[in-house]
């Protein structure tokens, strides 16, 4: 499943650059293969053009901001966060500016991040309660460039399978490969998955997990948003509640900008934030170093020999199918033969 081949996946929220990256000036970002140029508007608002000037196609990422506009590197030309042109220096001043704009996109902040939709969104930004509400506190844990697909991460997500194995030094048991099953709820656009894990607490989890014991349990409930993103709450014996914001956001179709936003009931005193950022850290390297031994190209077809043996319930199978019925939908269906 090549995803810039799919055009649906135009059509929802990712997050890409991190707002406080913009204050310094314009950043480039690449999002399903279309080369973009972020910044802030003179407001702070955040702004999406194509990145490439009407003149002579220079990147608009590595010019500057002026009064709230995006300034051509090149020759000065001026842009508006709508891309509209707004000036040409060598214009006299009474000579009047082409009407012409570079493709704009819709942008907007949420959780310290830019969003981006590269067309009508099908569906809004996913809903973090958490955010900004009374006892919770929000770290921003990890961004990073990841050499996999959009599909691996949300398959892996899910994937309790994998904890044995590729979390056996941290905080997975290889001794209990068999893993608790999920209860799967879907909904409109993903689903809801939960389930109580029992996990290895080591002495550096135990001011995140709230207990000394030497094993504790998770109980997970996990969110899937179409198409790339998910919600992964954790809540402790103790009632600390892990909750985790993962973004695949589609670079192109071999690697993907991997987001990842922590919300905690608890406070500094309790748990320093580096100590959360380094925990969580450590372990999603571990999946990183996984992932990108996978070939990007993920197959979706559930109807394929090998996806026949597996119990279809199960929620990499039910992400596989409803990325397929997404992309029928859309008239989408070039995938690759088993
Ligand atoms: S290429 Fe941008 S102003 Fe000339
Ligand atoms: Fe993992």
């Amino acid at each position: 499943m090549l995803v810039t081949k799919q055009k649906v996946f135009r059509k929802f929220w990712y997050a890409t650059v991190p707002v406080s990256s913009l204050e310094d000036g314009p950043q480039p970002f690449t999002l399903l293969g279309e080369k973009l140029a972020l910044f802030l508007d003179a407001d702070g608002r955040p702004g999406c053009l194509q990145d490439r000037c009407l003149h002579r196609t220079a990147k608009l990422s590595k010019g500057w901001i002026k009064n709230g506009r995006l300034v051509c590197w090149y020759h000065g030309w001026e842009y508006d966060r709508d891309g509209k042109l707004a000036c040409i220096p060598q214009f006299p001043p009474d000579q009047p500016i082409p009407d012409c704009a570079v493709q704009s996109y819709r942008a907007q902040e949420r959780y310290g991040y830019v969003w981006v939709a590269l067309e009508e969104p099908l569906q809004p930004i996913p809903e973090f309660d958490q955010d900004g509400a009374p006892g919770w506190r929000r770290i921003h844990q990890f961004y990073d460039t990841w050499n996999t697909s959009s599909l691996r991460l949300m398959e892996n997500s899910f994937d309790n399978s994998h904890i044995a194995f590729v979390h056996k030094s941290s905080f997975g048991d290889i001794t209990q490969p068999k893993p608790e099953k999920y209860e799967v709820t879907e909904t409109d656009w993903g689903f809801e998955a939960e389930t109580i894990v029992t996990v290895v607490n080591p002495p550096n989890s135990e001011r995140i997990t709230g207990t000394t014991d030497k094993y504790t349990k998770r109980h997970m409930r996990n969110c899937w948003f179409m198409p790339f993103t998910r919600r992964l709450d954790i809540q402790y014996p103790s009632g600390l509640r892990h909750v985790i914001l993962n973004c695949a956001t589609p670079i192109d179709d071999g690697s993907i900008k991997v987001v990842q936003v922590l919300f905690r009931n608890d406070d500094e005193a309790s748990c320093p934030a580096q100590e959360l950022i380094d925990w969580d850290s450590a372990i999603i390297t571990e999946d990183k170093d996984v992932l990108e031994s996978t070939s990007p190209d993920a197959i979706v077809d559930v109807s394929r020999k090998i996806e026949m043996h597996m119990p279809s319930d199960r929620p990499g199978m039910i992400i596989r199918r409803r990325l397929l019925d997404l992309m029928k939908a859309h008239g989408e269906i070039e995938v690759p033969a088993a």
